[in-house]
């Protein structure tokens, strides 16, 4: 039972080179799983991070190997670079419009579908390509499965010029640290070109479409990092295998 004394957090001094592997064959799996839901013709969202890369490497996959025609709309540069590498056609929203699905990763979710994400700092883009989608299906290793999100710290995208009202502003409801995101002691920047502040709530977003609301109403404030009701399957890898968990009345049920 390797697994189980993996650590959730990824940089954690426990976290064993035999672990990482183990993590990151888990990240494959789901990734390469969701693939069942991409047929041919369909236009699809694609997310950002290290477990959908693994999505993405398969279409490409059954693009060379298996004719299979499809369009993509990356939610990131890193993912628009990796795609072209893969020859995955890829288009935007401006020119296709709604697109069949999306697929992206989620640093967490909840019984209710609902998710953190912008742990990679695409959550704006990302949010954006899910709420174009006819449909979100969510790929995670079971470390993201929480009863109550806010354990992972809450990426919230600000404009460069109102990051220290919005933060100051975020503080007065926020348990914990407000933190601007940085790469080597700069600011993290966006693809959009804004910053992120990380909002450690705690495990207490119970009701995470008032707090979504709250933040969005703060000057400054480009997006925040809850998807409510956005996800309707969310596939999750573990040590026992595959579980494709789907919304009851969802749009994919
Ligand atoms: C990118 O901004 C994020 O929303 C990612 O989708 C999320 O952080 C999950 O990424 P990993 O699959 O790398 O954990």
């Amino acid at each position: 039972m390797i697994y189980n004394i993996c650590n959730r957090n990824y940089n954690s001094p426990i976290l064993t080179g035999h672990c990482m592997a183990v993590v990151e064959d888990l990240k494959k799996e789901a990734g390469i799983a969701a693939c069942k839901y991409v047929k041919n013709g369909m236009k699809i969202g694609l997310g950002t991070g290290s477990t959908v890369k693994y999505t993405i490497i398969e279409l490409g996959r059954r693009i060379a190997e298996e004719d299979l025609q499809i369009m993509g709309v990356p939610t990131s540069e890193v993912t628009k670079e990796l795609a072209q590498s893969l020859n995955i056609p890829l288009s935007d929203l401006a020119e296709i419009g709604k697109l069949d699905l999306t697929i992206d990763g989620a640093d967490e979710f909840d019984p209710n579908y609902n998710l953190i994400k912008g742990g990679g700092g695409a959550l704006t883009r990302e949010k954006i390509v899910a709420l174009a989608s006819n449909a979100m299906v969510v790929v995670a290793d079971d470390r993201k499965q929480v009863s109550t999100l806010g354990q992972f710290p809450l990426p919230v995208e600000v404009t460069v010029s109102n990051w220290e009202s919005v933060k100051e502003q975020i503080s007065h409801i926020c348990p914990g640290d407000v933190n601007l995101r940085e790469t080597t002691e700069v600011p993290f920047v966006t693809d959009n070109g804004g910053y992120i502040l990380d909002c450690n709530f705690g495990p207490m977003i119970s009701k995470p479409d008032v707090l979504e609301k709250r933040i969005n109403a703060f000057e400054g404030v480009v997006e925040v990092g809850l998807f409510v009701g956005i996800c309707d399957v969310v596939i999750i890898s573990s040590s026992s295998g595959i579980k494709t968990s789907t919304k009851p009345n969802g749009r994919l049920s």
